[in-house]
Formats: C-alpha cells, structure tokens, sequence
C-alpha cells in the first residue's frame, strides 16, 4: 500500500503520515510543478521536513517538467525512488543511473494516453513501473478501467523477463477498483482520497488490503 498525501491535510501532514506510518510499506508522494500538470504541490523542503517523523519508504512520483534538476534535493531530502513519465524522461537510462549514484530507487510512469512498448526496451533497469489509471495532476478522480489491460501487458513483460520490478497503479484507487488492478498484476497500490479522505485513514487501509486478497487465489494470498 502506498497512501498518496496528495489527499492529507497538507497543514498538518507531518502528523497526517505518521497515523498511518507502521501500517504501510510506503508513502507516494505527488511532486507537481504547476507546468507539467496544471496543479503545484510541494517539493524538496517539505519531504525534509516530515522526514524524521515516518519510517515508510518515501515514493516519490515526479509531475514536473525538469524532473533531472530536483534530484539531488530529493534525495538529501530523504527520498528514497523517484518516478519520472516518459516523455520528460528522453534517456532513463542516464535518469536511472543518476538516481541511484544519489541513492534512490527509478521508475517509469505511463499517463494513460502512453502506450507501455515506451517503456518495453528500459524495463530491465527499473524498480517500478507506474500505470496512471487517472490523468496525472489531481487526486479524487474517477479510475479509467481501459489502463488495466496495460497493468496486463507490462505484468507479462515483468514475469517473461524474470524480473522483480514493482507495477504500481496509481488514481482512482478504491476497495471496488483494487481488486480489478490486482487482478490484473499490479502489486503496489496508491490511494490517496481512499485513505487520508476518510474519518479513519489506518481502518481504510485494512479495507483496501483485504478488497485486494479478495482478488488473489487462496494459494496466492495464504
Ligand atoms: C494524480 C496522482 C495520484 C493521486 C491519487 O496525479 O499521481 O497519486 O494522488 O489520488 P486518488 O487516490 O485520490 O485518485
Ligand atoms: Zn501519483
């Protein structure tokens, strides 16, 4: 589960994360520009500075037109993966190489009009794969179904190639729709409205845990 602070009360999200910190395996953490997506978040100094309170692997999804340039802030600032979309991303092999000599994880993220052969040829060389079911920029929109069948497709390129790369689904996440993207292949779940929108955050992220076993076969989920 990687709850999306997207959806916290951004005035008090030091303590917003760490209700919820011990019950996740990551935060995803939405850093948008105003450019790359019309809506601007937060950057460097704010992941600074709730850092020290949450002992979660800090995910961070980069909407920014420049995303090269922030790394280095990132990754003093504690950030652990950082996910750039393709098509500000023109050599991740290089993007890849520098986000790991900083010390953070690398992945790739396919809006939903990106097809997953962009990413096919670099696959070998990340820790995430990213299927956007919404269209990058805001939280609480409605899950596109369409996107699952790429969940399907980058599932079987990870399991021919025998790698161990996580496919995340990101928007639009809810008990009904997890299911479905579990289903398809996806292990790493963003919620952001589903989690921090609701009165008790810990009990939501039980809920979206046992909707996604739902979806596995006893052997898988025993
Ligand atoms: C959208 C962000 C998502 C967003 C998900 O650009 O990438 O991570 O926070 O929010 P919900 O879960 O509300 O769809
Ligand atoms: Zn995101």
């Amino acid at each position: 589960m990687a709850p999306s602070v997207l959806a916290a009360d951004f005035g008090q999200l030091r303590s917003e994360m760490e209700r919820v910190d011990g019950h996740v395996e990551m935060f995803h953490l939405d850093v948008m520009d105003g450019l790359y997506v019309p809506n601007l978040t937060f950057g460097a100094p704010v992941i600074e500075w709730v850092r020290p309170a949450v002992d979660a692997f800090f995910d961070c999804h980069l909407m920014v037109c420049e995303p090269l340039g922030l790394f280095e802030a990132l990754a003093k600032a504690g950030a652990d993966h950082v996910t750039l979309h393709t098509d500000v991303c023109p050599d991740p092999t290089e993007a890849g190489s520098l986000a790991r000599r900083l010390g953070m994880g690398f992945g790739l993220a396919l809006s939903p009009a990106v097809a997953p052969a962009v990413i096919r040829p670099y696959l070998a060389g990340l820790d995430m794969v990213v299927v956007m079911s919404v269209e990058p920029g805001f939280g609480g929109q409605a899950f596109i179904p369409e996107t699952l069948s790429k969940v399907e497709t980058v599932r079987r390129w990870i399991d021919e190639e025998g790698l161990d790369t996580a496919l995340q689904i990101d928007g639009g996440i809810t008990p009904e729709t997890a299911p479905l993207a579990a289903a398809a292949g996806a292990d790493v779940f963003v919620a952001g409205t589903a989690i921090f929108g609701r009165a008790d955050p810990v009990a939501a992220v039980g809920m979206l845990r046992r909707s996604i076993l739902s979806a596995m076969s006893p052997a898988d989920s025993g």
